[in-house]
Protein backbone atom coordinates (compact mmCIF):
# COMPACT_ATOMS: atom_id res chain seq x y z
CA UNK A 1 0.00 0.00 0.00
CA UNK A 2 1.47 3.57 -0.90
CA UNK A 3 2.17 5.84 2.28
CA UNK A 4 0.10 8.51 1.05
CA UNK A 5 -3.27 5.77 1.42
CA UNK A 6 -1.79 4.39 4.96
CA UNK A 7 -1.91 7.78 6.04
CA UNK A 8 -5.39 8.78 4.71
CA UNK A 9 -6.63 5.31 6.41
CA UNK A 10 -4.60 6.18 9.63
CA UNK A 11 -6.72 9.31 9.57
CA UNK A 12 -10.00 8.13 9.00
CA UNK A 13 -9.65 5.75 11.57
CA UNK A 14 -8.43 8.82 14.08
CA UNK A 15 -11.45 10.67 12.95
CA UNK A 16 -13.82 8.18 14.06
CA UNK A 17 -12.32 8.18 17.56
CA UNK A 18 -12.31 12.26 17.67
CA UNK A 19 -16.10 11.92 16.37
CA UNK A 20 -16.56 9.01 18.02
CA UNK A 21 -20.35 10.04 19.57
CA UNK A 22 -21.09 11.61 15.63
CA UNK A 23 -20.88 8.47 13.17
CA UNK A 24 -22.72 8.73 10.66
CA UNK A 25 -24.92 5.55 9.14
CA UNK A 26 -22.16 4.95 6.57
CA UNK A 27 -19.23 4.96 9.43
CA UNK A 28 -20.86 2.80 11.35
CA UNK A 29 -21.30 -0.08 8.46
CA UNK A 30 -17.75 0.54 7.19
CA UNK A 31 -16.15 0.43 10.78
CA UNK A 32 -18.29 -3.01 11.73
CA UNK A 33 -17.40 -5.04 7.96
CA UNK A 34 -13.61 -3.70 8.42
CA UNK A 35 -13.69 -4.75 12.13
CA UNK A 36 -14.77 -8.17 10.97
CA UNK A 37 -12.63 -8.23 7.89
CA UNK A 38 -9.24 -7.39 9.25
CA UNK A 39 -10.01 -9.81 12.78
CA UNK A 40 -10.62 -12.61 9.79
CA UNK A 41 -7.45 -11.69 7.80
CA UNK A 42 -4.89 -10.17 10.26
CA UNK A 43 -5.73 -11.37 13.81
CA UNK A 44 -6.80 -14.75 13.73
CA UNK A 45 -10.11 -16.55 12.14
CA UNK A 46 -10.20 -17.97 15.45
CA UNK A 47 -11.49 -15.04 17.79
CA UNK A 48 -14.84 -14.93 15.40
CA UNK A 49 -15.64 -18.60 15.79
CA UNK A 50 -14.63 -18.21 19.60
CA UNK A 51 -17.55 -16.08 20.39
CA UNK A 52 -17.15 -15.27 23.27
CA UNK A 53 -20.07 -12.33 23.23
CA UNK A 54 -22.24 -15.47 23.01
CA UNK A 55 -23.86 -14.35 19.68
CA UNK A 56 -23.62 -15.76 15.97
CA UNK A 57 -24.36 -11.86 15.00
CA UNK A 58 -20.71 -11.13 14.63
CA UNK A 59 -21.58 -7.25 13.60
CA UNK A 60 -21.81 -6.39 17.27
CA UNK A 61 -18.75 -4.27 17.85
CA UNK A 62 -18.42 -2.79 21.34
CA UNK A 63 -17.67 1.28 21.03
CA UNK A 64 -18.00 2.87 24.26
CA UNK A 65 -18.72 2.21 28.24
CA UNK A 66 -20.06 3.69 31.74
CA UNK A 67 -20.85 2.55 34.78
CA UNK A 68 -22.20 -1.17 35.39
CA UNK A 69 -22.77 -0.99 31.01
CA UNK A 70 -21.03 -1.05 28.01
CA UNK A 71 -22.69 -0.02 24.52
CA UNK A 72 -22.11 -1.26 20.92
CA UNK A 73 -21.74 0.91 18.16
CA UNK A 74 -25.09 1.83 17.38
CA UNK A 75 -25.58 2.80 21.05
CA UNK A 76 -27.45 -0.26 22.40
CA UNK A 77 -26.72 -0.37 26.03
CA UNK A 78 -25.62 -4.04 27.48
CA UNK A 79 -25.71 -4.59 30.89
CA UNK A 80 -22.42 -6.13 32.12
CA UNK A 81 -22.62 -8.97 34.34
CA UNK A 82 -19.08 -10.13 33.20
CA UNK A 83 -16.77 -6.97 34.01
CA UNK A 84 -14.53 -8.18 31.80
CA UNK A 85 -13.21 -10.93 33.46
CA UNK A 86 -12.60 -8.98 36.95
CA UNK A 87 -11.57 -5.76 35.89
CA UNK A 88 -14.20 -3.40 36.19
CA UNK A 89 -14.86 -3.98 39.58
CA UNK A 90 -15.07 0.21 40.61
CA UNK A 91 -17.00 0.01 36.80
CA UNK A 92 -16.79 1.81 33.83
CA UNK A 93 -14.94 5.08 33.13
CA UNK A 94 -15.62 5.52 36.78
CA UNK A 95 -15.31 9.78 36.76
CA UNK A 96 -13.66 9.99 40.15
CA UNK A 97 -10.42 7.54 38.37
CA UNK A 98 -10.73 8.75 35.07
CA UNK A 99 -10.12 12.70 35.70
CA UNK A 100 -7.19 12.30 37.50
CA UNK A 101 -6.03 9.96 34.87
CA UNK A 102 -6.73 12.97 32.13
CA UNK A 103 -5.12 15.30 34.16
CA UNK A 104 -2.09 13.31 34.47
CA UNK A 105 -2.53 12.48 30.69
CA UNK A 106 -2.08 16.45 30.38
CA UNK A 107 0.74 16.93 32.69
CA UNK A 108 3.17 13.48 32.25
CA UNK A 109 1.35 9.86 31.29
CA UNK A 110 5.04 8.19 30.60
CA UNK A 111 8.54 8.77 32.42
CA UNK A 112 12.27 9.32 31.62
CA UNK A 113 13.18 5.16 33.97
CA UNK A 114 15.39 7.55 34.82
CA UNK A 115 14.54 9.57 37.36
CA UNK A 116 12.56 8.73 40.51
CA UNK A 117 9.24 8.46 39.81
CA UNK A 118 6.91 10.63 42.99
CA UNK A 119 3.56 8.56 41.83
CA UNK A 120 4.92 5.39 42.14
CA UNK A 121 6.72 5.96 45.69
CA UNK A 122 3.35 7.07 46.79
CA UNK A 123 1.33 3.81 46.06
CA UNK A 124 4.11 1.49 47.07
CA UNK A 125 3.58 3.28 50.66
CA UNK A 126 0.00 2.86 50.60
CA UNK A 127 -0.20 -0.71 49.20
CA UNK A 128 2.02 -1.50 52.13
CA UNK A 129 -0.56 0.05 54.12
CA UNK A 130 -3.89 -1.60 52.29
CA UNK A 131 -2.23 -5.34 51.86
CA UNK A 132 -2.86 -7.67 55.17
CA UNK A 133 0.12 -8.18 57.88
CA UNK A 134 3.40 -7.38 57.30
CA UNK A 135 3.68 -7.36 53.10
CA UNK A 136 6.00 -4.60 52.92
CA UNK A 137 7.70 -3.74 49.38
CA UNK A 138 6.25 -3.85 45.83
CA UNK A 139 7.69 -4.96 42.47
CA UNK A 140 5.12 -3.30 39.53
CA UNK A 141 3.97 -5.33 36.14
CA UNK A 142 1.89 -4.46 33.98
CA UNK A 143 -0.04 -8.03 33.35
CA UNK A 144 -0.99 -10.57 35.39
CA UNK A 145 0.99 -13.26 34.46
CA UNK A 146 4.32 -10.86 34.48
CA UNK A 147 2.87 -10.49 38.36
CA UNK A 148 3.66 -13.96 38.56
CA UNK A 149 6.41 -14.51 36.65
CA UNK A 150 7.94 -12.14 39.07
CA UNK A 151 6.18 -13.99 42.42
CA UNK A 152 7.97 -17.17 41.00
CA UNK A 153 11.41 -15.31 40.33
CA UNK A 154 11.37 -13.94 43.61
CA UNK A 155 10.61 -16.53 45.45
CA UNK A 156 13.24 -18.43 44.03
CA UNK A 157 15.70 -15.86 44.55
CA UNK A 158 15.08 -15.07 48.02
CA UNK A 159 15.10 -18.71 49.26
CA UNK A 160 17.84 -20.21 47.28
CA UNK A 161 15.67 -23.31 46.52
CA UNK A 162 14.03 -24.73 43.41
CA UNK A 163 10.54 -26.35 43.01
CA UNK A 164 7.22 -24.80 43.08
CA UNK A 165 3.76 -26.32 44.60
CA UNK A 166 0.87 -25.62 42.43
CA UNK A 167 -3.05 -26.76 42.52
CA UNK A 168 -4.15 -28.90 39.53
CA UNK A 169 -7.15 -26.74 37.21
CA UNK A 170 -4.91 -23.66 38.80
CA UNK A 171 -5.03 -20.76 36.44
CA UNK A 172 -2.27 -18.07 36.91
CA UNK A 173 -1.62 -17.34 33.26
CA UNK A 174 0.23 -18.41 30.12
CA UNK A 175 3.59 -16.87 29.78
CA UNK A 176 6.16 -19.85 30.48
CA UNK A 177 6.78 -19.28 34.49
CA UNK A 178 2.95 -18.73 34.57
CA UNK A 179 2.31 -21.30 32.46
CA UNK A 180 4.20 -24.22 34.68
CA UNK A 181 1.97 -23.49 37.86
CA UNK A 182 -0.64 -23.29 35.64
CA UNK A 183 -3.14 -26.57 36.35
CA UNK A 184 -5.07 -26.63 32.72
CA UNK A 185 -4.26 -29.59 30.40
CA UNK A 186 -5.46 -27.79 27.79
CA UNK A 187 -3.33 -24.53 27.96
CA UNK A 188 -0.17 -26.53 29.35
CA UNK A 189 -0.05 -29.65 26.55
CA UNK A 190 1.18 -27.82 23.50
CA UNK A 191 4.30 -26.21 25.19
CA UNK A 192 5.70 -28.87 27.10
CA UNK A 193 8.29 -29.21 28.94
CA UNK A 194 7.72 -26.25 30.79
CA UNK A 195 9.50 -25.57 34.14
CA UNK A 196 9.83 -28.55 35.31
CA UNK A 197 10.00 -28.24 39.10
CA UNK A 198 6.27 -28.10 39.71
CA UNK A 199 4.48 -30.56 41.42
CA UNK A 200 0.89 -30.13 41.06
CA UNK A 201 -1.66 -31.18 43.95
CA UNK A 202 -5.09 -31.41 44.24
CA UNK A 203 -6.94 -27.88 45.42
CA UNK A 204 -8.48 -27.52 48.43
CA UNK A 205 -6.68 -30.85 50.03
CA UNK A 206 -3.98 -29.99 52.79
CA UNK A 207 -2.98 -33.01 53.00
CA UNK A 208 -1.87 -33.84 49.31
CA UNK A 209 -0.16 -30.71 49.78
CA UNK A 210 2.19 -31.77 52.56
CA UNK A 211 2.77 -35.10 51.35
CA UNK A 212 4.05 -33.97 47.93
CA UNK A 213 6.36 -31.73 49.92
CA UNK A 214 7.51 -34.02 52.15
CA UNK A 215 8.32 -36.42 49.27
CA UNK A 216 10.82 -34.14 47.53
CA UNK A 217 12.32 -33.03 50.38
CA UNK A 218 12.52 -36.74 51.57
CA UNK A 219 14.75 -37.62 47.77
CA UNK A 220 17.06 -34.63 48.45
CA UNK A 221 14.99 -31.46 46.59
CA UNK A 222 14.05 -28.28 47.90
CA UNK A 223 10.54 -26.65 48.21
CA UNK A 224 11.15 -22.77 47.16
CA UNK A 225 6.84 -21.53 46.78
CA UNK A 226 3.29 -22.92 47.13
CA UNK A 227 1.60 -20.97 45.01
CA UNK A 228 -2.71 -21.03 45.21
CA UNK A 229 -5.60 -18.73 44.00
CA UNK A 230 -7.35 -17.93 47.48
CA UNK A 231 -10.49 -18.88 45.21
CA UNK A 232 -9.72 -21.12 41.46
CA UNK A 233 -11.21 -18.17 39.90
CA UNK A 234 -10.94 -19.66 36.51
CA UNK A 235 -11.52 -23.08 37.44
CA UNK A 236 -14.77 -22.09 37.89
CA UNK A 237 -15.08 -20.16 41.31
CA UNK A 238 -14.01 -23.11 43.61
CA UNK A 239 -14.30 -22.17 47.12
CA UNK A 240 -11.81 -24.53 49.15
CA UNK A 241 -12.69 -25.84 52.21
CA UNK A 242 -12.39 -23.69 55.38
CA UNK A 243 -9.49 -23.98 56.98
CA UNK A 244 -7.56 -25.18 54.02
CA UNK A 245 -5.26 -21.58 53.42
CA UNK A 246 -4.59 -21.50 57.30
CA UNK A 247 -3.42 -25.49 56.84
CA UNK A 248 -1.36 -24.38 53.74
CA UNK A 249 0.13 -21.66 55.80
CA UNK A 250 0.85 -23.85 58.90
CA UNK A 251 2.67 -26.60 56.15
CA UNK A 252 4.95 -23.82 54.76
CA UNK A 253 5.98 -22.33 58.06
CA UNK A 254 6.76 -25.71 59.31
CA UNK A 255 8.75 -26.35 55.84
CA UNK A 256 10.45 -23.22 55.43
CA UNK A 257 8.31 -22.57 52.28
CA UNK A 258 7.22 -19.28 51.12
CA UNK A 259 3.64 -19.20 50.42
CA UNK A 260 2.30 -17.26 47.02
CA UNK A 261 -1.16 -16.51 46.81
CA UNK A 262 -2.76 -15.13 43.80
CA UNK A 263 -5.27 -12.64 44.29
CA UNK A 264 -4.86 -11.00 40.62
CA UNK A 265 -8.84 -11.70 40.50
CA UNK A 266 -9.74 -12.63 43.92
CA UNK A 267 -8.33 -9.23 45.27
CA UNK A 268 -9.18 -5.00 45.46
CA UNK A 269 -12.82 -5.94 47.19
CA UNK A 270 -13.93 -8.64 44.48
CA UNK A 271 -14.55 -11.37 46.69
CA UNK A 272 -16.01 -9.23 49.67
CA UNK A 273 -12.90 -8.41 51.57
CA UNK A 274 -9.98 -5.53 50.09
CA UNK A 275 -7.84 -9.32 49.74
CA UNK A 276 -9.44 -12.64 50.03
CA UNK A 277 -6.56 -14.06 52.40
CA UNK A 278 -7.98 -11.40 54.51
CA UNK A 279 -11.57 -13.55 54.92
CA UNK A 280 -9.28 -16.58 55.82
CA UNK A 281 -7.37 -14.61 58.12
CA UNK A 282 -3.94 -15.81 56.40
CA UNK A 283 -1.29 -13.46 55.28
CA UNK A 284 1.07 -14.81 52.40
CA UNK A 285 4.84 -14.09 52.23
CA UNK A 286 4.30 -12.92 48.21
CA UNK A 287 0.60 -11.73 46.86
CA UNK A 288 0.00 -10.97 43.33
CA UNK A 289 -2.75 -8.36 42.53
CA UNK A 290 -4.19 -7.12 39.55
CA UNK A 291 -7.17 -7.26 37.27
CA UNK A 292 -9.19 -4.18 39.18
CA UNK A 293 -5.70 -2.43 40.22
CA UNK A 294 -5.56 0.00 37.23
CA UNK A 295 -9.48 0.71 38.03
CA UNK A 296 -10.63 -1.00 34.46
CA UNK A 297 -8.72 2.24 32.62
CA UNK A 298 -4.81 1.33 32.87
CA UNK A 299 -3.33 -2.13 32.83
CA UNK A 300 -1.67 -2.05 36.17
CA UNK A 301 -0.56 -5.19 38.22
CA UNK A 302 2.64 -6.42 40.85
CA UNK A 303 3.45 -8.07 43.40
CA UNK A 304 3.83 -7.71 47.30
CA UNK A 305 6.42 -8.68 49.43
CA UNK A 306 8.00 -9.63 53.00
CA UNK A 307 10.72 -7.31 53.21
CA UNK A 308 12.74 -9.94 54.64
CA UNK A 309 12.35 -11.16 51.11
CA UNK A 310 14.70 -8.33 50.03
CA UNK A 311 17.78 -10.04 49.81
CA UNK A 312 21.39 -8.29 49.21
CA UNK A 313 21.47 -9.45 45.72
CA UNK A 314 18.56 -7.60 45.06
CA UNK A 315 18.85 -4.41 46.99
CA UNK A 316 22.02 -4.16 45.36
CA UNK A 317 20.81 -4.53 41.75
CA UNK A 318 17.39 -3.74 41.69
CA UNK A 319 16.70 -4.42 38.53
CA UNK A 320 17.95 -8.50 38.95
CA UNK A 321 14.47 -9.27 39.59
CA UNK A 322 13.34 -7.65 36.39
CA UNK A 323 13.12 -3.92 34.69
CA UNK A 324 10.32 -3.52 32.71
CA UNK A 325 9.60 -0.75 30.77
CA UNK A 326 5.95 0.42 31.42
CA UNK A 327 5.57 -1.12 34.83
CA UNK A 328 4.34 1.42 37.91
CA UNK A 329 4.37 4.33 34.78
CA UNK A 330 2.93 7.57 36.32
CA UNK A 331 -0.65 6.93 34.45
CA UNK A 332 -1.26 3.80 35.71
CA UNK A 333 0.03 4.98 39.11
CA UNK A 334 -2.50 7.27 39.03
CA UNK A 335 -5.40 4.88 38.10
CA UNK A 336 -4.49 2.69 41.04
CA UNK A 337 -4.10 5.64 43.43
CA UNK A 338 -7.45 6.78 42.57
CA UNK A 339 -8.85 3.19 42.05
CA UNK A 340 -8.06 2.33 45.92
CA UNK A 341 -9.37 6.29 47.09
CA UNK A 342 -12.35 5.23 45.18
CA UNK A 343 -12.42 1.71 46.83
CA UNK A 344 -12.34 2.96 50.53
CA UNK A 345 -14.29 5.62 50.22
CA UNK A 346 -17.51 4.14 48.92
CA UNK A 347 -16.97 0.91 50.80
CA UNK A 348 -16.33 -1.38 47.62
CA UNK A 349 -15.44 -4.62 49.08
CA UNK A 350 -18.58 -4.09 51.46
CA UNK A 351 -21.02 -3.51 47.92
CA UNK A 352 -19.56 -6.65 46.28
CA UNK A 353 -20.37 -8.54 49.70
CA UNK A 354 -23.84 -7.30 49.67
CA UNK A 355 -24.81 -7.21 46.17
CA UNK A 356 -23.29 -10.76 45.72
CA UNK A 357 -25.55 -12.25 48.87
CA UNK A 358 -28.27 -10.83 46.77
CA UNK A 359 -27.16 -12.67 43.59
CA UNK A 360 -26.85 -16.02 45.52
CA UNK A 361 -30.12 -15.70 47.06
CA UNK A 362 -31.82 -15.43 43.66
CA UNK A 363 -29.48 -18.21 42.42
CA UNK A 364 -30.75 -20.24 45.70
CA UNK A 365 -34.57 -19.50 44.63
CA UNK A 366 -34.20 -20.20 41.44
CA UNK A 367 -32.44 -24.02 42.29
CA UNK A 368 -35.18 -24.64 44.42
CA UNK A 369 -37.81 -24.13 41.43
CA UNK A 370 -34.93 -25.82 38.88
CA UNK A 371 -32.92 -28.16 40.70
CA UNK A 372 -32.54 -30.39 37.76
CA UNK A 373 -31.34 -26.99 35.23
CA UNK A 374 -29.11 -25.28 37.93
CA UNK A 375 -27.10 -28.69 39.51
CA UNK A 376 -25.29 -26.06 41.56
CA UNK A 377 -24.08 -22.19 42.27
CA UNK A 378 -21.32 -20.64 44.29
CA UNK A 379 -19.70 -17.38 45.02
CA UNK A 380 -17.96 -15.24 47.48
CA UNK A 381 -18.79 -11.00 47.05
CA UNK A 382 -19.50 -10.88 43.04
CA UNK A 383 -17.26 -13.76 42.00
CA UNK A 384 -19.91 -16.14 41.54
CA UNK A 385 -20.19 -19.04 39.21
CA UNK A 386 -23.82 -21.35 37.60
CA UNK A 387 -23.23 -24.41 36.59
CA UNK A 388 -25.13 -26.58 34.17
CA UNK A 389 -25.12 -30.40 33.34
CA UNK A 390 -23.38 -29.92 30.50
CA UNK A 391 -22.13 -27.30 28.00
CA UNK A 392 -25.22 -26.58 26.11
CA UNK A 393 -27.33 -26.29 28.54
CA UNK A 394 -25.05 -23.18 29.50
CA UNK A 395 -24.59 -21.87 26.50
CA UNK A 396 -28.26 -21.74 25.82
CA UNK A 397 -28.65 -19.52 28.84
CA UNK A 398 -25.85 -17.25 28.05
CA UNK A 399 -27.08 -17.07 24.67
CA UNK A 400 -30.24 -15.96 26.22
CA UNK A 401 -29.05 -13.59 28.32
CA UNK A 402 -27.07 -11.80 25.80
CA UNK A 403 -29.97 -11.41 23.73
CA UNK A 404 -31.65 -9.61 26.47
CA UNK A 405 -28.57 -7.42 26.48
CA UNK A 406 -26.93 -8.95 29.28
CA UNK A 407 -23.59 -10.13 29.60
CA UNK A 408 -22.18 -13.63 31.04
CA UNK A 409 -19.49 -15.06 30.66
CA UNK A 410 -20.53 -18.43 28.64
CA UNK A 411 -18.72 -19.31 25.88
CA UNK A 412 -18.98 -21.69 22.92
CA UNK A 413 -16.41 -23.29 24.01
CA UNK A 414 -16.90 -23.90 27.52
CA UNK A 415 -20.27 -23.08 29.06
CA UNK A 416 -21.00 -26.10 31.50
CA UNK A 417 -19.94 -23.18 34.18
CA UNK A 418 -21.16 -19.77 33.99
CA UNK A 419 -19.33 -16.63 35.33
CA UNK A 420 -21.39 -13.73 37.00
CA UNK A 421 -18.73 -11.34 37.65
CA UNK A 422 -20.20 -7.61 37.65
CA UNK A 423 -18.58 -3.88 38.55
CA UNK A 424 -19.72 -2.97 42.41
CA UNK A 425 -21.93 -0.04 40.84
CA UNK A 426 -23.98 -2.85 39.28
CA UNK A 427 -27.77 -1.51 40.12
CA UNK A 428 -29.94 -3.58 42.23
CA UNK A 429 -32.60 -2.99 39.21
CA UNK A 430 -30.22 -4.59 36.35
CA UNK A 431 -29.80 -7.74 39.50
CA UNK A 432 -33.32 -8.11 39.42
CA UNK A 433 -33.58 -8.27 35.58
CA UNK A 434 -30.87 -11.00 35.55
CA UNK A 435 -33.12 -12.95 38.17
CA UNK A 436 -36.04 -12.32 35.85
CA UNK A 437 -34.19 -13.38 32.98
CA UNK A 438 -33.10 -16.33 34.69
CA UNK A 439 -36.20 -17.76 35.50
CA UNK A 440 -37.35 -17.11 32.03
CA UNK A 441 -34.59 -19.29 30.02
CA UNK A 442 -34.69 -21.80 32.86
CA UNK A 443 -38.15 -22.33 31.95
CA UNK A 444 -36.97 -22.72 28.32
CA UNK A 445 -34.35 -25.02 28.75
CA UNK A 446 -36.88 -27.39 31.01
CA UNK A 447 -38.73 -27.46 27.91
CA UNK A 448 -36.19 -27.54 25.36
CA UNK A 449 -33.71 -29.84 27.02
CA UNK A 450 -35.31 -31.79 29.81
CA UNK A 451 -39.09 -32.09 28.80
CA UNK A 452 -37.86 -33.67 25.04
CA UNK A 453 -35.03 -35.47 26.74
CA UNK A 454 -37.60 -37.52 28.84
CA UNK A 455 -40.31 -37.79 25.87
CA UNK A 456 -37.77 -39.45 24.00
CA UNK A 457 -37.49 -41.85 26.70
C1 LIG B 1 -5.72 -15.76 39.27
C2 LIG B 1 -5.14 -15.25 37.99
N1 LIG B 1 -3.81 -15.16 37.85
C3 LIG B 1 -3.24 -14.72 36.72
C4 LIG B 1 -4.01 -14.33 35.64
C5 LIG B 1 -3.35 -13.86 34.38
O1 LIG B 1 -3.53 -12.49 34.22
P1 LIG B 1 -3.29 -11.82 32.78
O2 LIG B 1 -4.37 -12.32 31.88
O3 LIG B 1 -3.40 -10.34 33.06
O4 LIG B 1 -1.93 -12.24 32.34
C6 LIG B 1 -5.40 -14.40 35.73
C7 LIG B 1 -6.24 -14.03 34.60
O5 LIG B 1 -7.42 -14.29 34.51
C8 LIG B 1 -5.99 -14.88 36.94
O6 LIG B 1 -7.30 -14.99 37.07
Amino acid sequence: MKKETLIDDLEQVIGYIKNSRNLSKEDKEKITNETIEYTKTNLNPGWLDYRKSVSENYAIVEWADGGDAFYDLYGQKYMDFLGGYGIFTAGHRNPEILNPILKQLDRQPMNSQELLEPLRGYLAKIMAEITPGNLHNIFFTSGGAEAVEMALKLAKLASGKQWFISAVNAFHGKSFGALSVTGKNMYRAPYLPLLQQVQHVEYGNAEAMETAIKNLIAVGESVAAVILEPIQGEAGVMIPPEGYLKKVREICDQYGILLILDEIQTGMGRTGTMWRCEAEDVVPDIMCFGKSFGGGLCPATGIMFKEALLVNEMAEDPCLLGSPTFAGNPLSSVASLATIRYMLKNDIPGMCKRKGAIILSKLKNLQKKYPEILIDFRGAGLLIAMEFENSDIGYFVAKHLFSKKILTAGTLNNAKTIRIEPPAVISEEAIDVLGQELDNVFEQVRAEFIEKKEAIK
